[in-house]
């Protein structure tokens, strides 16, 4: 299932929305960082500039191929080779990764759907056992340019409480200026 309002805006737009470096320092995405897996790379607004930062591969699900085939052609054009970007509907069938294979799975922009703590699981699944799985997305108390509605939008406890569902905690909860939270949470 195609996340409902997940669609985006023209990307340099887009892109003009995030402190990209900014985001990746506060969830402390490194060389520290081997393998990751992302939901949904979008344009690969931070796919790209994930791959760079990690030492391992980045392997990036979407469920639009356009999607995908505009990634891959992004990192074709800008020389990054981590990047494994795959056709895939991540809600319906997981990420398709080994157990316990990630440093980090990346939630960006996504968990605006009723009951997402079965995607935690599938991503906390993936995870090695000192991995995070780091989630970003629109603050709903404040009016931000773009995201979903704000009833739909999550808040930072609702993090909590579905992180603690899927037997993870919150190590880092932050803001992420000008319009965003995010989120680490740790087995
Ligand atoms: C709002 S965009 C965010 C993209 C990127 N994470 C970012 O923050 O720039 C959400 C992306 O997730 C993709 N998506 C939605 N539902 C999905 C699903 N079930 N499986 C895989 N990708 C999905 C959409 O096609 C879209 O590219």
């Amino acid at each position: 299932m195609k996340v409902p309002e997940s669609g985006m805006p023209e990307e340099a737009y887009w892109e003009s929305l995030f402190d990209i470096p900014l985001i990746l320092d506060r969830l402390k995405i490194d060389h520290s960082v081997e393998h990751v897996a992302e939901l949904g790379c979008g344009y690969g607004t931070f796919t790209l500039p994930v791959a760079r930062r990690i030492q391992g591969i980045l392997f990036t699900f979407d469920i639009e191929p356009a999607m995908i085939a505009h990634t891959l052609s992004r990192a074709e054009n800008e020389g990054v080779r981590n990047i494994n970007a795959a056709l895939r509907d991540v809600l319906a069938t997981g990420f398709g990764l080994e157990s316990g294979c990630c440093d980090a799975v990346l939630l960006f922009n996504i968990l605006h759907f009723p009951k997402p703590e079965d995607l935690i699981r599938k991503a906390a699944d993936v995870l090695r056992p000192a991995g995070r799985v780091l989630a970003i997305h629109w603050r709903s108390d404040i009016a931000t340019p773009r995201g979903p509605p704000m009833h739909l939008r999550p808040k930072p406890s609702d993090a909590e409480r579905w992180a603690n569902a899927a037997g993870l905690t919150v190590t880092v909860m932050t803001e992420l200026p000008p319009w965003h939270f995010g989120v680490a949470l740790a087995k």
